[in-house]
């Protein structure tokens, strides 16, 4: 699997939610190494906690300032949150209990929802927050 490599274009125009994505681009990048190192299956449940939690942070953080700003597309945004959010803690519990899941559907998973959500409904908020922020 290739590792995921930041570009311009998945930018949002809101430095504290870029710095968000990146950090979760890098915890992905973290599994695929851990997966192509055969590393210590300690080390990817500790990563997919580590992922499970920041996504949670990072909605939240998104989620109250489009509610600050009273973004219209919030409740849809939300909605997007909350299925992205179930898969997440379904795949860590599911690596935490060692059910057979594999670690690259998995990683499939986490890369196309973070690449189709930051590129799809996040760009939605970016110019709406932008003007609001400056
Ligand atoms: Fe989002």
């Amino acid at each position: 699997m290739q590792v995921l490599v930041w570009e311009d274009r998945f930018s949002v125009g809101i430095r504290q939610f870029d710095q968000h994505h990146k950090i979760l681009f890098e915890m992905i990048n973290s599994l695929i190494f851990a997966q192509e190192d055969n590393s210590d299956p300690d080390v990817i449940k500790n990563t997919m906690e580590q992922l499970r939690s920041y996504t949670l942070f990072h909605f939240v953080a998104e989620e109250a300032m489009m509610k600050h700003f009273g973004f219209e597309g919030l409740d849809e945004h939300i909605s997007e949150h909350e299925v992205l959010l179930s898969h997440v803690i379904e795949y860590q519990e599911r690596i935490a209990k060692n059910d057979g899941v594999t670690i690259d559907e998995v990683l499939n998973f986490l890369a196309g929802w973070l690449l189709d959500h930051t590129l799809g409904m996040d760009q939605l908020y970016g110019p709406f927050l932008q003007h609001r922020i400056d």
